[in-house]
């Protein structure tokens, strides 16, 4: 087994710089049972039901580090129900979604999910909050948003903190709340994102950053990614889609479904766009006709966030009960374009680990300096 190590990597005693984000439980065991850093996302987990996800990662991993990422965005409604933005919402949009639906002949949802059945709202980032605090997590990262409050807690809690970020503003704007590192995430990342490469964003970040160690994300599939990321000045990396076509993740409450798998496995590096018509915030998804349809010239602009969200929640737990293929997406960055055939999580994180050794060799091999 590869090893490499960084200054971050051993605070943590983990045998390779590169951290897993995953909605998957198994995923994310098996990340750090292979030596990476898993790191479990609760966004779509009600504050309800956090503490038995993380046991469930806990009774995984034993006694290894376990970590975390809420999403915290600001501005979410206090006040509202999903059934009072549903009764409010702009009829053209309601329209707009109708004919998707009969367009693709979307059978209505019977099931609940999160899409359909979770508005986010400050006091439900409370109560998952809350679950972290009183639990043994040890590493919190924030997705989009945070509050200096929050930060201030977990760290008090003795967690380990960090927070992705996606332009030096946002760097400037947490530089004093208190954080233990930072994962610089460019726009070629699947998920949330911004507008800034990973290239150009880790080496401004690092600069910045001082002391405070920076991972890299976004895009990244390769290790040879990983070699030019340290030699960026990046402690590691944090890598989100390379997880979704691994075995474990065909696995459990999040898994991914075949339909999505082979789209991803057929997907080229430019195969993905950003779209905000899934949840109100410019989103990397794989190209789908739900992309290409809220792309469309007859396309209303999509709602803010959660009004989106409540807007399409119907019709995209409907299009993942049904497999309704056309429309079938995910979130998913460009280095999609490596994720070609069913893997197991510790063959790709051992692929990676290698491949970064290979990379890290090349350069010196490619380029002495004089
Ligand atoms: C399916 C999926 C869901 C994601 N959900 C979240 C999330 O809930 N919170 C978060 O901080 N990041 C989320 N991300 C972004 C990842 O944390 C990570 O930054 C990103 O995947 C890195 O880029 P990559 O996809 O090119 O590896 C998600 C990414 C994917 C692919």
């Amino acid at each position: 087994m590869s090893k490499i190590k960084t200054k971050f990597a051993e605070r943590l005693g983990i045998d390779m710089p590169i951290f897993g984000f995953s909605h998957s439980v198994d995923v994310t065991a098996a990340l750090t049972n292979a030596g990476g850093m898993g790191v479990y996302g609760i966004a779509h987990d009600p504050p309800e039901n956090v503490q038995t996800r993380i046991d469930s990662v806990r009774r995984l991993v034993g006694p290894r580090p376990l970590g975390i990422d809420i999403m915290m965005p600001k501005g979410m409604p206090e006040s509202e129900t999903l059934e009072s933005i549903r009764a409010d919402l702009p009829q053209d949009h309601v329209d707009f979604v109708d004919r998707i639906a009969d367009k693709y002949q979307v059978p209505k949802a019977t099931k609940k999910s999160f899409y359909n059945s979770i508005l986010r709202s400050p006091s439900y980032f409370e109560g998952q909050l809350q679950a972290l605090l009183t639990s043994d997590v040890d590493l919190v990262a924030f997705g989009v948003g945070l509050t200096p409050d929050a930060v201030s807690r977990l760290k008090a809690a003795g967690k380990i903190v960090g927070a992705l970020i996606g332009s030096p503003r946002h760097f400037d704007a947490y530089r004093d709340v208190g954080l233990d590192f930072i994962v610089a995430q460019g726009s070629e990342a699947g998920g949330h994102t911004g507008t800034i490469g990973t290239m150009v964003l880790v080496p401004e970040i690092v600069q910045r950053a001082g002391d405070l160690p920076v991972l890299a994300a976004g895009g990244i599939g390769h290790g040879a990614q990983i070699a030019a990321a340290l030699a960026m000045g990046a402690q590691g990396v944090w890598l989100g889609t390379r997880w979704l076509t691994t075995v474990e993740h065909a696995q459990g409450d999040h898994a991914v479904g075949v339909g999505i798998r082979d789209k991803l496995f057929a997907a080229g590096s430019g195969d993905t766009g950003i779209t905000r018509g899934s949840s109100g915030k410019p989103q990397r998804q794989i190209r789908s006709a739900w992309t290409e349809e809220w792309s469309a010239p007859n396309a209303p602009a999509p709602l803010k966030m959660p009004y989106q969200h409540a807007l399409v929640g119907d019709l995209m737990t409907a299009i993942e009960e049904h497999e309704v293929d056309p429309l079938l997406h995910s979130p998913a960055g460009q280095g999609v374009a490596w994720s070609t055939e069913l893997k197991s999580v510790s063959q790709v994180l051992q692929e990676l680990g290698d491949q970064a050794i290979a990379g890290l060799d090349r350069a010196q091999s490619i380029a002495t300096s004089a």
